[in-house]
């Protein structure tokens, strides 16, 4: 990695399967910046553990996510890909930095409202200083930049006052980082209710086009993608949500505009348009569920990749909380 390019930081959570959402609103930008930034990809494997896992299952998840990673293009040779669990800088800082926030900002957090209000049995600690956790991951690397979709909007601005205040007190420790949002995907809604986003917890299976779905299965969702009653293919967000969303997960994996797309289905009913949908995004996961395959099948290859950016993340983690360590007072490692 070069010294002259900003550094560049994201991650999932590592837990059940990745939806389309996923893919557009973050995977699919993060293939397409690793020239201008030095980047760093976690598996965000502490962060699940907010929700119960089952610990066979979690496992076996973690390794497929970073499989879909690679199979989705982030190539580890050149990305920094890796767990991050492995790396116990996050935890060290995590609890710094909860030193530094505050309840009532994290009250705030519209996130930790809706988890709490879904695990109602289960509103664990963890849940509520999830933010102070993914700052830290985000300033241990000094990153500049954060590519993620729009429910994640919040948890930056969170960051970049934690940041700040920092600085504020101790000089220049962490680089302030700006949120990525991609043009199209930013916010891929429900295939069944248009006005809730697109999630992989969602109950209902229509809902959410899964990344591992079959042809046939993402063209039946698809189909039966809930729309309005008139015939018009045209973007309108606040009329026609449903519709919308489709123009923008069609234009998101053709590069074409909402007119160019208004155009193309001039005339053509829904049932037209929902198919040319449903094609387009069978025809972009193809070639990634068959990568995909081929990585599951030779489990060296990932486990070496693994290994290497676990040590690349490492280093650059520990030469940040070092910093932050003798900022603070705490004495010398011996
Ligand atoms: P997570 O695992 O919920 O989602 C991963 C990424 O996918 C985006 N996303 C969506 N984008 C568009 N439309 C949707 N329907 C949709 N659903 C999900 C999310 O915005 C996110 O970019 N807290 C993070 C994980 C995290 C992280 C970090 C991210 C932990 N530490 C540091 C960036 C930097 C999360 O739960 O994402």
């Amino acid at each position: 990695m070069s010294d002259d390019k900003q550094i560049l930081y994201s991650g999932m959570q590592a837990t059940g399967s990745l939806t389309l959402g996923n893919y557009l609103g973050a995977l699919k930008n993060w293939v397409k910046m690793h020239e201008e930034y030095d980047c760093y990809y976690g598996v965000m494997d502490l962060h699940s553990l907010t929700v119960r896992q089952d610990p066979v299952k979690f496992r076996q998840n973690a390794k497929k996510l970073y499989a879909l990673y690679v199979a989705a293009g982030l190539d580890p040779e050149i990305n920094c890909v890796y767990f991050q669990s492995h790396v116990s800088a996050h935890a060290e800082l995590a609890w710094i930095l909860d030193c530094f926030t505050y309840m009532g900002e994290l009250s705030r957090m519209t996130q930790f409202k809706d988890k709490a209000q879904k695990h109602e049995d289960n509103v664990n600690a963890g849940l509520f200083t999830y933010p102070v956790l993914m700052a830290s991951d985000i300033l241990l690397y000094q990153a500049a930049v954060v590519p993620v979709g729009i429910d994640q909007k919040q948890h930056l601005e969170i960051t970049r006052d934690i940041a700040e205040r920092f600085n504020n007190l101790y000089g220049d420790v962490f680089t302030v980082p700006e949120p990525y949002f991609g043009e199209n995907g930013a916010k891929v809604m429900s295939l069944a209710d248009p006005s809730k986003k697109m999630s992989k917890s969602d109950e209902n299976q229509n809902a959410a086009i899964l990344l591992i779905d079959d042809r046939d299965t993402i063209i039946r969702k698809f189909k039966r993608a809930v729309t309005d009653s008139d015939a018009e293919v045209r973007y309108d967000p606040d009329t026609k949500p449903g519709i919308s969303n489709l123009m923008e997960i069609y234009g998101s994996v053709t590069d074409k505009s909402s007119e160019e797309i208004e155009k193309e289905f001039q005339g053509k009913g829904y049932g037209d348009f929902k198919l040319a949908v449903g094609e387009a995004v069978a025809d972009e996961l193809t070639p990634l569920q068959q990568k995909y395959e081929e990585l599951l099948a030779d489990k060296t290859y990932i486990e070496e990749c693994i290994k290497r950016n676990d040590e690349k993340a490492r280093r650059a983690a520990t030469k940040t909380l070092r910093k932050v360590r003798r900022k603070v007072g705490l004495t010398d490692l011996s």
